[in-house]
């Protein structure tokens, strides 16, 4: 997202999978990060990007879209608790809080039917060392731990 020619704002998705249970494999999008530059925070272009890219991803034929994050902010462009539709987050006990994955369907009923365990995609995952190799290009900024932040 840009506004007068600087970028303020981006998203980008990623496809995965869930495992059903009844052992297919079922072809799901996820999503993120989505970010808005700390100074327009809270002026409503997180949820014009966050609608707009949806919307995009929609196009692509893409069926839900699952991820991690705050119902707050997602509840509101069409997001509900993954549990509801019969999704499991990878690794995570059952008795374990999963308020924080999430679900929207841009097939209404694509998961109809279907129970299963998410997977987050490979390329999500990175090395603790290469992350601070990175972070190290940029000046030093205290981490914060602010309410909604899952790391
Ligand atoms: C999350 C983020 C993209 C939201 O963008 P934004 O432009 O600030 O959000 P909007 O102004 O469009 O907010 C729309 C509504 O969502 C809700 N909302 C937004 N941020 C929220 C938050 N942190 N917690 C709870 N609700 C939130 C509010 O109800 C808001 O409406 P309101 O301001 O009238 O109350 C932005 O805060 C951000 O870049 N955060 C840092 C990166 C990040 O955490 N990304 C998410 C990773 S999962």
């Amino acid at each position: 997202m840009e506004q007068d020619g600087n970028l303020i704002g981006q998203n980008m998705f990623m496809r995965t999978i869930i495992e059903a249970d009844d052992g297919r494999t079922i072809p799901v999008l996820t999503m993120g990060p989505i970010g808005i530059t700390p100074e327009l925070k809270r002026k409503g272009y997180g949820k014009a990007l966050l609608d707009y890219s949806l919307e995009k991803a929609a196009e692509t034929g893409a069926g839900a879209v699952l991820f991690e994050g705050n119902i707050g902010f997602y509840g509101k462009s069409g997001f509900d608790y993954a549990g509801r539709f019969g999704i499991r987050y990878h690794d995570l006990p059952e008795d374990e809080d999963a308020s924080f994955f999430l679900c929207k369907e841009l097939i209404p009923g694509y998961l109809d039917g279907i129970t299963g365990v998410y997977q987050t995609p490979q390329g999500y995952y990175v090395k603790d060392e290469d992350v601070e190799a990175f972070d190290k290009g940029f000046p030093p900024r205290k981490k914060l731990k602010l309410p909604g932040q899952i790391f």
